[in-house]
């Protein structure tokens, strides 16, 4: 085989167990023989530069090249759907339909395809002889921005195309989401890092398609499904037949949708979904119905907004109306400011909301909230509860509107407002009470140093009693102090002491995490320290030395000088130093070891202690091979939590072991 058939073959493959994976679902090949394929078509491409193609599936993690986005004008406006919140309009457009198109209303309609609106947002993309050439937004719908780069990280997107038939060049538009388990993993994120959360996956996934880092579109985990296809030369008369070709040419087209042939299976579908539609793994905002048959859809036309052939349903977001008692301003580790409406107690989508984030300032006035308002509450699919308006009818006579505090809640100091941001923020860095704790409390989470004992209220108790007043107060901590305060008997306060002394163990990137350094989340902790290798180095760098470095822009650069610049943040660098924490990467680890010679390992669930990708590298310095599928060959199963049951019951019927990342990481060390 000539090496150019060689990197075709490999590209085959590999598109096809991405397909297998990230649109049907089920994996074809391990993740170990992935990344050996993946490996050798990268080492290929390497060698062999006249064979690259921007579209090999090698080219899918995205770059790092900031650019702006080019606009480009749509071929076929991209028009937007009437809708409707009810059931009886849709019925009503149905019988229009079928009106229109001379057919008696009887038992039977025209033949109409059900669908699920995704929440996302849409895009249209073009493909000429099978190969993606451009993504483009809705835009205004006249014209949008070329995110190309991104679309590509997209990895349920088909680059090139899978079987035969497609027409030589088409458009097909669909909605790119961001599932649930993304939006909500990112969200958390951001939570911990004080970053503004997203108020839905709809705006994660728009924000997450505009940003100029193509590598954080790859990691957030967008998806997409495809609903309409346009071209002069269609395989099929009907949508929902072109639809079908469209998956096999390697679309996700989901599986919901459904060829409808009455007024009576349209509504069962509405109220079948209106129900399960809770289940799906991505966000749904209603329901889409189109008329079949092409030439039918010809027929109907168009008004000047959107096609007469289709019609949205939209679910209706449950919504309360309940007394606000008063709004509190909470103050979070960073000293933002975040003011919280306290809420009369009110039951909406099964459980009881008795507070809701009012975000920031602007919000705050832009819903023109008076003292004891009575505010409508929205849950739609959205966890979060959120303030959508008040009912100024209800307003009392003389209510005067909700002023944002100018002084710290807690420590009394002026506050100060965020350049370009909406946040009020304490200065009061080291001497406002919740502040303080809150760094306690996140240098002691599992994530960070991983102290067991001291939780959040761990924190504000050994605060309180003035044991520990930051972080390197821990390593100071004897029994002895911890026994004679309440709930602490003598078993946690061994707990507390030995996770204190456990936690001098913990690597250097997780120590910089732990500090409290304003947006230095835990990827900037970990890009930081591959740079430097050692706290000494990184405490006396340049703002410019500091932006040279990988992802690490101005603004993260002046935080961590300015955090360095301060004797506190120092001497608390010396103490901790000085109690043993880590404070510099082992030497580059050349020694590798054979520990786990001969053994095959699954690697299956989440995991606290490092990443997949770092133990899948452990297992293969020390000697061991990562395998995809447990089977009798299996030596043992590395689980974190979450593991699949599937897997859980393949390891128990074939007696194959399973062991923690502590265990685990025991192992390996001796
Ligand atoms: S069809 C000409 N089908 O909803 C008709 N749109 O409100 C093109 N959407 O801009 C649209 N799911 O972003 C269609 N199954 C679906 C959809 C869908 C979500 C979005 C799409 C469109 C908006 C219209």
């Amino acid at each position: 085989m000539s090496v150019k058939e060689r990197i075709e073959k490999l590209r085959n493959e590999l598109n096809k167990h991405n397909h297998a994976y990230y649109v049907e679902n089920s994996p074809t090949v391990s993740d170990y023989d992935y990344d050996m394929m993946m490996k050798e078509l990268e080492k290929l491409e390497q060698e062999y530069p006249e064979y690259d193609d921007e579209l090999s599936p090698s080219h899918r993690v995205g770059s790092d090249i900031t650019k702006g986005f080019s606009q480009v004008a749509h071929v076929h406006p991209m028009l937007s759907l009437g809708n409707t919140y009810s059931i009886g309009e849709v019925d009503e457009w149905v019988k229009k339909c079928n009106d229109l198109l001379e057919n008696p209303v009887g038992m039977n309609s025209i033949p109409i395809v059900g669908e699920m609106k995704f929440d996302g947002t849409s895009i249209s993309l073009i493909y000429e002889n099978g190969r993606l050439i451009r993504a483009v937004t809705r835009g205004d719908g006249e014209k949008g921005d070329d995110v190309t780069d991104n679309i590509k990280t997209i990895r349920s997107i088909p680059l090139t195309l899978h079987g035969k038939g497609y027409p030589e060049r088409f458009e097909i538009r669909g909605e790119i989401v961001l599932p649930w388990k993304a939006f909500d993993k990112l969200n958390q994120e951001r939570a911990f890092n004080e970053e503004p959360l997203f108020a839905n996956p709809r705006n994660a996934a728009a924000g997450t398609l505009k940003l100029q880092a193509s590598s954080e579109v790859s990691r957030r985990g967008l998806d997409a499904y495809f609903y309409y296809l346009i071209s002069e030369n269609l395989p099929c008369d009907n949508h929902y037949d072109n639809m079908l070709k469209a998956r096999e040419w390697g679309f996700k087209v989901s599986d919901a949708m459904t060829l409808l042939h009455s007024i009576d299976e349209i509504d069962s579908f509405i109220n079948h979904w209106d129900e399960q539609r809770k289940h799906l793994p991505v966000a749904t905002d209603g329901l889409v119905f189109k008329v079949n048959n092409l030439r039918q859809q010809l027929n109907l036309g168009y008004t000047s907004k959107s096609p007469r052939w289709a019609i949205a349903y939209k679910f209706a977001a449950e919504r309360a109306l309940t007394r606000l008692n008063f709004v509190s301003f909470e103050v979070g580790r960073m000293g933002i400011i975040t003011p919280v409406a306290n809420l009369e107690p009110v039951l909406l989508s099964g459980t009881i909301v008795k507070r809701a984030s009012l975000h920031n300032e602007d919000i705050v006035k832009s819903l023109d909230i008076h003292e004891h308002d009575m505010l409508y509450v929205e849950k739609g699919g959205e966890i979060i509860p959120k303030i959508t308006g008040v009912d100024k009818n209800a307003r009392e006579k003389n209510a005067t509107p909700i002023k944002f505090v100018t002084h710290c809640p807690d420590c009394g100091t002026p506050l100060i407002r965020i350049p370009g941001e909406a946040s009020w923020q304490c200065p009061n860095k080291y001497g406002c009470r919740p502040q303080i704790i809150g760094r306690i409390e996140h240098f002691v989470s599992r994530h960070m140093m991983d102290i067991e004992g001291v939780g959040e209220e761990n924190s504000a108790l050994l605060f309180e009693a003035g044991l520990v007043k930051n972080s390197a107060d821990l390593y100071d901590l004897k029994t002895s102090d911890l026994i004679p305060l309440d709930r602490v008997g003598p078993r946690t306060a061994q707990r507390i002491v030995d996770g204190v002394e456990a936690s001098k163990n913990v690597p250097f990137d997780r120590v910089v995490y732990a500090l409290s350094i304003p947006f230095v989340g835990e990827t900037v902790a970990r890009k930081l320290v591959k740079a430097v290798r050692d706290i000494d180095t990184l405490m006396n760098m340049s703002r410019d030395e500091l932006v040279r470095i990988e992802d690490i822009g101005p603004r993260i650069a002046d935080a961590i000088i300015e955090y360095f610049a301060l004797p506190t943040n120092r001497e608390l660098i010396e103490r901790l130093r000085k109690a043993g924490v880590q404070m510099s990467l082992p030497e580059e680890d050349t020694t590798y070891s054979d520990i786990l010679a001969g053994k095959t390992i699954v690697i299956s669930g989440v995991f606290a202690k490092h990443s997949r990708e770092e133990y899948k590298e452990m297992i293969e310095k020390n000697g061991g091979k990562n395998s995809g599928s447990i089977s009798k060959k299996t030596t043992f199963v590395l689980a974190g939590e979450n593991m699949g049951p599937a897997k859980l019951e393949k390891a128990n019927s074939l007696g194959v072991p399973i062991i923690d990342e502590t265990e685990f990481l025991r192992m390996i060390e001796k």
